[in-house]
């Protein structure tokens, strides 16, 4: 299912969407994105023009953390996506949105899978951490509980946000790759923002059509890959399946509470 990046086939409108696209995130990202990711950018030298060519920017990922970018067609099949994961293999699209597109999209593209997430990539803690999930992945198939662990995928890696000594800040890719959710996410008063508990989340829908109405705040990067690595996730998906599933709106009354939103945007 893997496919060449195909590099020499962009167009320089496709290298241009890229720049404007990139220009306006690096822009507004330094006081809203976690450290890790700015460092990430710099390590991977991700502000050079142009759409990055995989080859190139695999030689610095490797060195870094052992991941690797690899193009495919269009949406993975849940096994062989976990299987890339578990191998630190990052599967992306080739393909870049229109200069139309610029705020909305149907399905990730390359802006979203490479800027969105590979800088993080870079980063020794996340790193492990994505390749933890890659491995839960395989044995959520085994149990059925596939739905249950791509909640956590969705509130951390796409939507994720994290505590930091200068306040609250973004590493989700869905965010940081999105103009309109990158100010969303921190400054507007609408969603939660609510500590991060695995089993909580993992009964907690999300919506797939708009900006998120809760968001997640993890303590730091070794606290969600200590918490990965040493949940027994068999046990948690049985006794998960017993209780009522959770409003994406909802505030509970153990949840650790950032922001209680005022679920203004609907
Ligand atoms: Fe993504």
């Amino acid at each position: 299912m893997l496919i060449p990046q195909d590099w020499q086939s962009y167009t320089p409108t496709e290298h241009a969407t890229w720049d404007s696209l990139f220009a306006r995130q690096v822009q507004m990202l330094p006081a809203r994105v976690a450290p890790e990711f700015i460092d990430g950018l710099d390590i991977l030298r991700l502000s050079r023009p142009g759409i990055p060519d995989f080859d190139e920017l695999n030689e610095r990922l490797v060195s870094a953390t052992g991941w690797s970018v690899v193009a495919v067609p269009g949406l993975v099949p849940d096994e062989e996506f976990f299987d890339h994961l578990a191998n630190r293999r990052f599967v992306a699209g080739r393909f870049i949105r229109t200069p139309e597109q610029m705020d909305y999209l149907q399905e990730p593209d390359i802006f979203h899978d490479v800027f969105g997430h590979v800088p993080l990539l870079a980063n020794p803690v996340f790193a492990d951490y994505m390749q933890a999930y890659g491995r839960g992945g395989q044995r959520a198939a085994g149990l059925g509980a596939i739905r249950r662990l791509a909640r956590l995928y969705w509130y951390t890696v796409e939507f994720g946000l994290i505590r930091t000594e200068a306040g609250l800040r973004l590493y989700g890719a869905g965010i940081v790759s999105s103009y309109g959710e990158s100010v969303f996410a921190l400054d507007d008063p609408s969603p939660n923002r609510l500590g991060f508990d695995l089993a909580r989340l993992m009964r907690t829908d999300y919506r797939i059509d708009d900006y998120q109405q809760s968001y997640f705040v993890i303590d730091s990067f070794e606290q969600l890959l200590k918490q990965t690595l040493e949940t027994d996730f068999g046990p948690l998906y049985a006794a998960l399946d017993g209780q009522s599933e959770i409003g994406v709106d909802a505030v509970m009354d153990d949840d650790v509470v950032y922001w209680r939103g005022t679920q203004d945007r609907k």
